[in-house]
C-alpha cells in the first residue's frame, strides 16, 4: 500500500499526514486517490470525532504536483477531464467529512495546498507558513479548489489573490480569516492543537457533527457534482494550453 499519505488513529482522533516531503507534499494522481480513499474510510467511523491534516517535512503542501499537471497534455480529453474530476472529488470528500477537521500548517501551503487548508474547519498555522494561489504564475487557475477557497476567504480577497498569485504571510492569512490560530513557532502550534483537542473533548460528538452540517445547510454552500464537473473541466482545459505547458516546463526545468 502506498505511503504517500499516512493515516493513524489515536482514540477518537484520526491523523492524516501528507508524506511526499521530497516535493513539499505536492500531490499527484496516486496521492489524490489515496486521500479520497482515506476520507471515505474516516467518514464511516462513528468513533472518530476529529481529523487532523498535516504535512511531513518542510511544508504542509506545495499543491498539485506540477509534473502531473504537465503530463495531462499526453492524455485523451476524456482521461484529462476524469483525472481533474478525481481531484475535485477528493477535495469534496475532505470538505464534507462529518468530523471536525483541523489543518496544522507549516512551511508552504500553496495552490492546492491552500485548497486543502480551505477544506478544513479549523486552521492552526506557524508564523513562517507561506500561503498563495500561485496557479496564475504557471498559466493555471485555482479551479477545483475555487469553491472552498471562496467560502473560506470570500470573493473580495479571492478576486485579489486568484489573479495576482502573490504569496502572503501567515499573519495575512490570519487577517483574512483563512487561519484561525497563529502560533509563535512550531512547538507553539502543537500546543494550540492540544488545547483545541482538549476543548472539543468536552463536546457532544453528535452535536459537533450536527453543528457542522448546520453551517453547510445555512450557508447553502454545498459544492454540487455539477460544480465539481465544471471546475474540473476548466483546469483540464487550461493545463493543456500553450501558456500553462510553457510555464510548467519552465518551473520544472528551473
Ligand atoms: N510539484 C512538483 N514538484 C514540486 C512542487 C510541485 N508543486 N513544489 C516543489 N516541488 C519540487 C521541486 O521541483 C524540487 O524538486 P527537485 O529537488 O527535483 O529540484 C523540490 O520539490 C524542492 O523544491 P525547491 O523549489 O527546490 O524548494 P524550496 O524550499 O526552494 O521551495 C516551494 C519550496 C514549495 C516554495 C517551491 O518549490 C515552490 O514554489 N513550488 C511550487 C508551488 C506552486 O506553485 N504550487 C501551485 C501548484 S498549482
Amino acid at each position: 500500500m502506498s505511503d504517500s499519505v499516512l493515516l493513524s488513529y489515536d482514540k477518537n482522533i484520526a491523523t492524516l499526514t501528507l508524506n511526499r516531503p521530497e516535493v513539499h507534499n505536492a500531490f499527484n494522481a496516486e496521492m489524490i486517490e489515496r486521500i479520497a480513499t482515506l476520507c471515505d474510510e474516516i467518514a464511516l467511523r462513528n468513533d472518530i470525532d476529529v481529523v487532523i491534516l498535516r504535512g511531513e517535512g518542510k511544508s504542509f503542501s506545495a499543491g498539485a504536483d506540477l509534473n502531473w499537471m504537465k503530463e495531462s497534455i499526453t492524455y485523451s480529453q476524456n482521461q484529462n477531464e476524469r483525472d481533474a474530476y478525481d481531484l475535485a472529488q477528493m477535495l469534496g470528500k475532505l470538505n464534507s467529512l462529518p468530523q471536525l477537521t483541523i489543518a496544522r500548517v507549516h512551511g508552504a501551503a500553496l495552490g492546492g495546498g491552500l485548497g486543502l487548508v480551505s477544506c478544513c474547519d479549523v486552521v492552526i498555522a506557524a508564523p513562517e507558513a507561506k500561503f498563495g494561489l500561485s496557479e496564475v504564475k504557471l498559466g493555471l487557475i485555482p479551479a477545483t479548489i475555487g469553491p472552498y477557497v471562496l467560502a473560506a476567504i470570500g470573493q473580495r480577497h479571492a478576486r485579489r489573490f486568484f489573479q495576482t498569485g502573490e504569496r502572503f504571510s501567515a499573519q495575512k492569512a490570519h487577517d483574512i480569516g483563512l487561519v484561525h490560530i497563529l502560533g509563535d513557532d512550531e512547538t507553539d502550534i502543537d500546543g494550540h492543537l492540544e488545547k483545541m483537542l482538549a476543548e472539543v473533548a468536552k463536546n457532544g460528538p453528535y452535536a459537533m457533527r450536527a453543528a457542522k452540517k448546520l453551517c453547510f445547510d445555512l450557508s447553502g454552500s454545498y459544492v454540487t457534482n455539477d460544480i465539481m464537473e465544471n471546475t474540473a473541466e476548466r483546469i483540464a482545459t487550461i493545463r493543456t494550453g500553450e501558456e500553462a505547458q510553457t510555464r510548467l516546463k519552465a518551473f520544472l526545468e528551473k
